[in-house]
């Protein structure tokens, strides 16, 4: 029996992750529950699943929490430090990583430093800083398991071939629904448009990265930290099925795939049940919908956001938190209708223009990078 700690509990994928563990009663137990400020859902899910500890981080919440949940046996925790708490307790073995955004970096590396499995959807701290994460696991003995569909497509791909095999990958895109806009009308774009993903249905935040592409592009250095490539070797096509996730090409010229509903319960249950494949009753790929496969390069006129990634990237060190947090930024604006859409290109390249890159040397140099960036874009729209 698995014991997990979720952290991000009340969101798309942490929602995603309760449904595969309710299809599974005899191998996993929730021990832990992490929300931010969403009371109804988190109370909702403590009634559920009886976890024996819960956090919320929005402090101000706390009596909210503790009011509706008169008589609940466990413990509740406040504050951004009972995130880390429950992701480091010893007696979870096992922390779905769900938070959005850089403020799952500090629970999910105290996680990695205590030696879990860490199933990991929340790609951002790992944009800002793969190498110190993947440090930690090394050295605490941590297993990461990616759960981002088109990472967990490559983990499985990559099991047909040694990890020296692996020559090329290929991380598809639905091309979000700005996919055919003309770049005259993007500039008008509103919230709505831009929240109206046409297949996964998600978080506010990936949503609007889907529809920019930087969600593309946060995952292309994603995956050089995960799995070791060279930027040369990560490349993106517009796949708007969604269907085909990845694609890994092997020294001797095979290409293998892995396919799939759009459905995060799959590679969540991947995630949780690896090395073992289950059966948990999810909805399977009609093998007809194989006809309407189609594949397109994505347009970087329009969508400067892969260009940025790469740029960031094979600049490395502080880069692509900077270019994280620009985004997180920018995107926030974008959500409280303060910049147009195509402005979070702009204050995303004029973040890493302005930056002078440091050394990755630690976790300070990381949080102070990821400050700058932020104070950054604040200040370009005050
Ligand atoms: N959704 C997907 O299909 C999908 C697919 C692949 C990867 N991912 C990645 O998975 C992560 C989560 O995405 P999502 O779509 O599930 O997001 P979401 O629906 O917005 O949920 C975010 C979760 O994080 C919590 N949270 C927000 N700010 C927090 C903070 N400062 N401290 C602690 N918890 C905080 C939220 O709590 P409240 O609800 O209480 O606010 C919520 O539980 C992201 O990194 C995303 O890129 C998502």
């Amino acid at each position: 029996m698995k014991a997990l700690c979720i952290l991000g509990s009340t969101g798309s994928i942490g929602v995603s992750t309760l449904d595969v563990v309710r299809r599974f009663p005899d191998r996993f137990r929730v021990r832990s529950l992490v929300a931010h400020r969403n009371v109804e859902k988190l109370v909702e899910q403590v009634r559920e699943f009886q976890p024996a500890r819960v956090g919320l981080v929005d402090d101000a919440k706390l009596p909210e929490l503790k009011a509706a949940l008169k008589g609940y046996k466990g413990e509740i925790l406040g504050g951004a430090q009972s995130a880390i708490a429950l992701a480091e307790e010893p007696e979870s073995g096992y922390v779905v990583s769900a938070i959005v955004g850089a403020a799952g970096l500090l629970p999910t590396l105290a996680a990695l430093k205590k030696g879990k499995e860490v199933g990991i959807a929340n790609k951002e701290p790992l944009v800002m800083c793969g190498p110190l994460m993947r440090k930690a696991a090394d050295e605490f003995g941590a297993t990461i398991l990616p759960i981002d569909s088109e990472h967990c497509a490559v983990f499985q791909s990559a099991r047909a071939g040694a990890a020296k095999e692996l020559r090329k990958i290929v991380l598809t895109a639905s091309g979000g629904p700005f996919r055919k806009t003309p770049a005259e009308k993007l500039k008008t774009a509103t919230k709505a448009d831009a929240l109206k993903h046409p297949t996964w249905n998600m978080g506010a935040k990936i949503t609007i990265d889907s529809a920019t592409l930087m969600n593309k592009a946060l995952e292309i250095i994603e995956a050089h930290f995960l799995f070791d490539l060279p930027y040369e070797g990560i490349h993106v096509w517009v796949h708007p099925q969604s269907i085909v996730h990845a694609l890994v090409e092997f020294t001797d010229g095979s290409v293998v795939a892995q396919l799939g509903l759009p459905d995060m319960r799959l590679p969540i249950q991947y995630a949780l049940t690896y090395p073992e494949r289950l059966d948990g009753g999810l909805p399977v790929l009609p093998i007809e919908r194989m006809k309407e496969l189609t594949f397109e390069e994505p347009d970087h006129e329009r969508f400067p956001s892969l260009q940025f990634a790469y740029r960031a990237g094979k600049a490395g060190g502080t880069a692509p938190a900077v270019l994280n947090a620009a985004n997180e930024e920018a995107v926030s604006l974008f959500l409280q209708e303060k910049v147009p859409f195509v402005r979070i290109f702009d204050l995303v390249r004029e973040a890493l223009d302005k930056h002078s890159v440091q050394p990755m040397d630690s976790l300070e140099t990381v949080l102070a990078a990821d400050r700058w960036a932020r104070d950054f874009v604040r200040h370009q729209v005050d």
